[in-house]
Formats: structure tokens, C-alpha cells, sequence
């Protein structure tokens, strides 16, 4: 019988990827995925340590974990940003654990476990530098028609909220011809749809030498590359940096066929007296100029965001301008957060102006309702209107019916059909619209892709759609509002 492993997954898009690759790599060592956490020779837990009270619901689920291990002698790994945080703490408060490794050092996870094997105490490993970029490991997708391919590691900049930079070091680009070829990769394995990884994907490349030049982004001229890619039908990418977001990229996704209408802008606050204390070197106007840009020259295109409330020194004002740059952009959607001082961030340390929480929640509720309301408006806007969808799964609510987004990430929920599976592309009216999704009619127009006839092979051998049994879990911080897209920090 081959060992069997189950990941859970905390935080962003960045760990769903490197937790796709640590499931690659136990399979490439013999292990197979389990049913459920319970049931798994191995359990792996991806930290995040980006928000939150991270600490306390990693030792909550070691707890549990441990319950697990004196049944089941269940193999225990701990990775993420909060094991490259907090390795040695883990092993001290946690030494049922087996194995600690950091954001830094993927690739050895089979020699851990090999070392876990002949060790009573945890085995940590946490390393400073980049060891392997995480791409150049195998991955194993939750979906046979989805990717996440990361672009860049690591981030140059130091909002000073932010515990990133600390934990994944400086940025590192990978080389354009990389990242195409492993996109080409993928398309021959059936992917259709790429999701581009990086903190601040703008700045990318700006470290790699181009005809003995760097300090250049490069970022529109890999959107454009990835533009000829045969049978890809969709590029999406997160996140994008207001600061260095050069309109060259606008105008590569405009003329970009494969590339979605979608841009997600983290915004952070709307006052710039905050923006200059977030260390955010780019003021609301700019940000409005490029919402204003982007809308003029994509009038179909999604605009998202992340905006923190409550950072310290907030006032009453500071506040209303977050609100007037929301009520003028009128974002599709927002994910908001109340600030979350994380150890060793400069904004941690203004604890004199910290602001009260009673504030911070009354003014987390007016921005939730006005973002909320823009949501819905802007699904209403779209009854009427033929979307394409990519279909992603069954309902989890309705067996009757599938869920697919559109180009630009609306989720939309449309009558199943015995000509289409999750991964092919349909035509759908939208009919009714919520604030976090639309019904679609019976499909118009079905294109059946690799994808979708591998799924439906599958379903047909009662495999079930996934590739992966386990959806990855992320633990919702109590602060973030709707969470169909989490997002990078940006
Ligand atoms: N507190 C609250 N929100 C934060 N984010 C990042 N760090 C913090 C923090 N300390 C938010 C930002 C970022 C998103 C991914 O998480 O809005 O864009
Ligand atoms: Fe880097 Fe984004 Fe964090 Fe700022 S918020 S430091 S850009 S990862």
C-alpha cells in the first residue's frame, strides 16, 4: 500500500502554488493523495503568517494533529511563511512535529522526511536564500485545467505592514523563456488557464540582465510572449503594485487576446497621508489616473483591490478619502482587512497610535457595505449580457448545477449539461445577479477543450472531477470580507 498524504494550505495564492509543488514532490517520492486529513500517512501544514492571529491557529490544528499522530503515528510537516518565521518556536512548543522547513527550501523536503525518519526531535530546516526557484519542481493541480506559475519570489519593497519581505527575502525573477516553456508544458498536460504568481508582478524581470541591460520590467513583454501560446485561453496574474504600474502593461493586456480582463490593484488606503506612512510610494491620484485608464481603455474590465482599515494613525478623514477613492473607482470587488500588527514591521511599532477597535469595526462595516453594494451593482450591470465561463466545478450547494467564471472573475452558477464538463469553455446569458454571483442561462455555446474531455473521461471512471480530493482551506482571516480570489500582498 503506498503512503498517502493530505495537505491544508493557510493564506494566498503563493502557497496554494508551493503547496502544489510539495505535493508533486511526495508523489514523485511514492506518497498518493488521502482522502481526508484523518486518514493520511502524512499531513502538511502551509503556513501563513501575512495576517491574523496565525500563531494560535497553528498550534489549535498541531493540537488536534498530535490527537492524530498517538492514533495513527501520522508523519507531521509544518512549512510556510510562519514555520520561516517561527521554525525553532514550532519545534519548542510543538515537538510531536516531525518535520519545520521555511518558504526558502521546498526542494528538500524528501531529504527531511528521509532525516524525520531516524529522529526523535523535529528536523528543521530554515534557510536563508533561495534554494530552487519552487517552479522548477513537479506540481500536482487541484484542476486539470488550472495553473499557478509563479513569475518572481520574494519582494524589494517595505510597506511597513507588511511581513512579506522578511519571510521571502528579496525578489527573484525567472527567466521569460522559463516561465513560457513551462507554460507550454502545462498546455500539453491539458492546462487552459495560467494564473501568474508574484508579489510585485510589474517589477518583474527588473533583475535579469537582457541584452546586457537590466533595471527593465519586463512584465508586458512576458504577457505578450504568453499571448501566442496555441490552445492557452486564459492569462490571469496577481498582484500588480500601483507604484510601478506602467502603462505598457495596460496596453498589453488590451491587445492580448488570452490575457483576462482583470486587474487586481491593491490600493491599501485611499489617504495619502497613510500611503506615505504604508511607505506606499504612489498617491490616490495616480491610483485613480490608472482605475480611470484602465476603465477607459478596457470598458469590460474587472477592477479589484485590498485595502486595510484601521491602520495606525487612521483618522475620521484619512478614512473619508478611502471612502470617496471607493465610491469613485467602484470596484467589482474589495477585500478588506482590519490592520494586523505583525511582529517586526515598522507599523507594529506605532502602538501610541493604534486605533481603537470599536472604530476600526464600525469603519470596516461602512466600507464592507459600500464595496458590497458595488458588487452587486456591478453583476446587475452584466443581467442581459453573453459571458464566456470557464467551467470550473459542480455547484457544492446544487448537484443541477456548474460554476464558472467569466474573463473577468465573476463566478456564475448555470445549469448543468451533459455537453460539458469543468475545464471546457461555454456561452451563458446572465439572468439574475448577487452581490458575490450571477445565474447564468443553459449554455448558448459550448467549446470543448483537452481539459474538459479529461474530466469528463474521469468523472466517467468515477475518479471524481478533481485531479486533488482536497480543496485547499484557507482559514478566512475574521477581518477579510468575501474570498472568492485571496489575494497576493501587492
Ligand atoms: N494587516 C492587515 N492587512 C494586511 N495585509 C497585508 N499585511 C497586512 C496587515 N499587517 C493585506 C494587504 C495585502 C493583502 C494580501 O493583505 O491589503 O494586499
Ligand atoms: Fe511587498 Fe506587497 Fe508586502 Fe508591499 S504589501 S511589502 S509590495 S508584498
Amino acid at each position: 500500500m503506498p503512503r498517502t498524504y493530505a495537505i491544508r494550505t493557510f493564506g494566498c495564492q503563493m502557497n496554494e502554488h508551493d503547496s502544489s509543488r510539495a505535493a508533486g514532490l511526495l508523489e514523485t517520492i511514492g506518497y498518493r493523495p488521502a482522502d481526508s486529513v484523518e486518514t493520511a500517512d502524512l499531513v502538511l501544514v502551509n503556513t501563513c503568517a501575512v495576517r491574523e492571529n496565525a500563531d494560535n491557529k497553528l498550534y489549535g490544528t498541531l493540537g488536534h494533529l498530535r490527537t492524530l499522530k498517538a492514533e495513527r503515528g501520522t508523519t507531521l510537516v509544518v512549512g510556510g511563511c510562519l514555520a520561516q518565521k517561527d521554525g525553532a518556536t514550532v519545534a519548542e512548543k510543538a515537538p510531536w512535529v516531525d518535520v519545520v522547513f521555511g518558504t526558502h527550501n521546498l526542494g528538500s523536503l524528501p531529504d527531511l522526511l528521509l532525516a524525520a525518519d531516524s529522529a526523535t526531535l523535529p528536523v528543521v530546516e530554515l534557510v536563508e536564500q533561495l534554494e530552487s526557484f519552487p517552479s522548477a519542481l513537479p506540481a500536482k493541480r487541484d484542476v486539470r485545467h488550472h495553473a499557478w506559475v509563479s513569475i518572481s519570489v520574494g519582494c524589494n519593497n517595505s510597506c511597513s505592514f507588511c511581513i512579506v519581505p522578511s519571510l521571502r527575502g528579496p525578489e527573484v525573477s525567472r527567466r521569460v523563456g522559463d516561465i513560457v516553456g513551462e507554460v507550454q508544458a502545462l498546455v500539453a498536460d491539458d492546462v487552459v488557464e495560467v494564473t501568474l504568481l508574484g508579489q510585485n508582478v510589474n517589477s518583474y524581470g527588473r533583475d535579469l540582465e537582457v541584452d546586457g541591460r537590466a533595471g527593465r520590467s519586463l512584465f508586458a513583454d512576458l504577457l505578450r510572449a504568453l499571448g501566442s501560446v496555441p490552445d492557452l485561453e486564459r492569462v490571469r496574474f496577481t498582484s500588480p503594485h500601483p507604484r510601478d504600474f506602467t502603462l505598457d502593461v495596460l496596453d498589453a493586456m488590451a491587445e492580448t487576446t488570452n490575457v483576462c480582463e482583470h486587474l487586481h490593484l491593491p490600493l491599501q488606503s485611499g489617504s495619502d497621508r497613510l500611503l506615505k506612512a504604508m511607505r506606499r510610494s504612489y498617491r490616490a491620484e495616480r491610483y485613480m489616473d490608472l482605475v480611470r485608464r484602465t476603465r477607459e481603455l478596457m470598458p469590460e474590465a474587472t477592477l479589484t483591490t485590498d485595502i486595510i482599515v484601521g491602520f495606525p494613525g487612521e483618522t475620521d478623514e484619512d478614512f473619508a478619502a478611502t471612502m470617496a477613492v471607493v465610491e469613485e473607482a467602484r470596484f467589482e470587488q474589495a477585500y478588506t482587512f482590519k490592520y494586523s500588527p505583525r511582529p517586526g514591521t515598522d507599523a507594529a511599532m506605532m502602538v501610541d497610535d493604534f486605533v481603537d477597535d470599536a472604530i476600526v469595526t464600525t469603519r470596516y462595516h461602512a466600507l464592507e457595505a459600500l464595496t458590497r453594494r458595488h458588487s452587486l451593482e456591478s453583476h446587475q450591470r452584466l443581467i442581459g449580457s453573453t459571458q464566456e465561463l470557464l467551467v470550473q466545478s459542480p455547484s457544492k450547494t446544487d448537484p443541477t448545477r456548474l460554476s464558472g467564471y467569466t474573463r473577468g472573475h465573476h463566478l456564475v452558477h448555470l445549469p448543468a449539461d451533459d455537453r460539458f464538463a469543468p475545464g471546457d469553455l461555454v456561452t451563458t446569458e446572465i439572468r439574475e445577479a448577487s452581490t458575490n454571483y450571477m445565474i447564468g442561462s443553459p449554455a448558448i455555446d459550448v467549446r470543448r477543450t483537452r481539459a474538459g474531455r479529461a474530466t469528463e473521461a474521469a468523472l466517467a471512471r468515477g475518479e471524481g472531477w478533481q485531479i486533488r480530493h482536497l480543496p485547499p482551506t484557507d482559514p478566512a482571516p475574521e477581518s477579510a470580507t468575501r474570498r472568492r480570489l485571496p489575494v497576493l500582498p501587492g
